[in-house]
């Protein structure tokens, strides 16, 4: 089972098959979409496999995957997601998806970082990447912030676009330390 965390605003705890609903709320934002499917909302049915991938990618990758996240100040209240899980690869990303009320509150970053905290410190994970659309120059400055670096621009599979493609970024534990050397991880 994953661990919860709390940060300074939010509480964190691991997706479970109930969240279905919380996922169909966020994804039938066509502004949240933007990026994603370029607009397009997800239907009952997106959603159904989503949730399906989401646990299986969670019972094969025990501590990895998607954590809900709720305000600390009003526990009922949904704010979206994060994710730290493993691809096919076994490579290990790093992503998140709010709902547009709690954008612009550094809160992204805040959910991201507790996550890449745990990565690195604690499962001592060596690199995690990131993927964003090429013109999502909000999600590239999170990740920048973060200290992921930029690394290419590349072709990718989208489960529902087909190709597309995606600006491919990556932070070694070593690079994670320095980035963060002189900002103490926000807990
Ligand atoms: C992308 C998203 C997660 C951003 O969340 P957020 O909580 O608003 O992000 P943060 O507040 O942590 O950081 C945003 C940063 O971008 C900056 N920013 C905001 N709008 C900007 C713009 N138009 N151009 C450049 N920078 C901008 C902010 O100033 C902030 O930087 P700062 O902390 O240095 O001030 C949110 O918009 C979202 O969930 N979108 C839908 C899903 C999505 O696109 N997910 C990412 C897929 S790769």
């Amino acid at each position: 089972m994953s661990p919860e965390f709390h940060t300074e605003r939010l509480y964190l705890r691991p997706f479970v098959e109930n969240d279905s609903a919380y996922l169909l709320d966020l994804d039938s934002d066509p502004e949240v979409m933007r990026f994603i499917t370029r607009g397009k909302v997800s239907s009952q049915r997106d959603i159904e496999l989503t949730t399906e991938r989401i646990l299986k990618v969670q019972s094969e990758n025990p501590g990895y995957g998607s954590w809900m996240c709720f305000s600390r100040e009003n526990p009922a209240e949904f704010i979206g997601w994060y994710i730290l899980r493993p691809n096919p690869a076994k490579d290990v990303e790093v992503g998140y998806r709010l709902k547009k009320k709690f954008w612009g509150k550094g809160l992204a970053s805040e959910g991201s970082r507790r996550l890449l905290n745990y990565g690195f410190h604690e499962k001592k994970l060596k690199k995690v990447f990131a993927i964003t659309e090429p013109d999502h120059v909000v999600s590239q400055k999170i990740l920048m912030k973060l200290g992921l670096k930029f690394i290419d621009t590349r072709p990718y599979e989208h489960l529902m676009l087909g190709k597309i493609s995606v600006n491919y970024y990556e932070c070694t534990a070593d690079e994670y330390a320095q980035a963060h050397i002189k900002k103490p991880p926000h807990i």
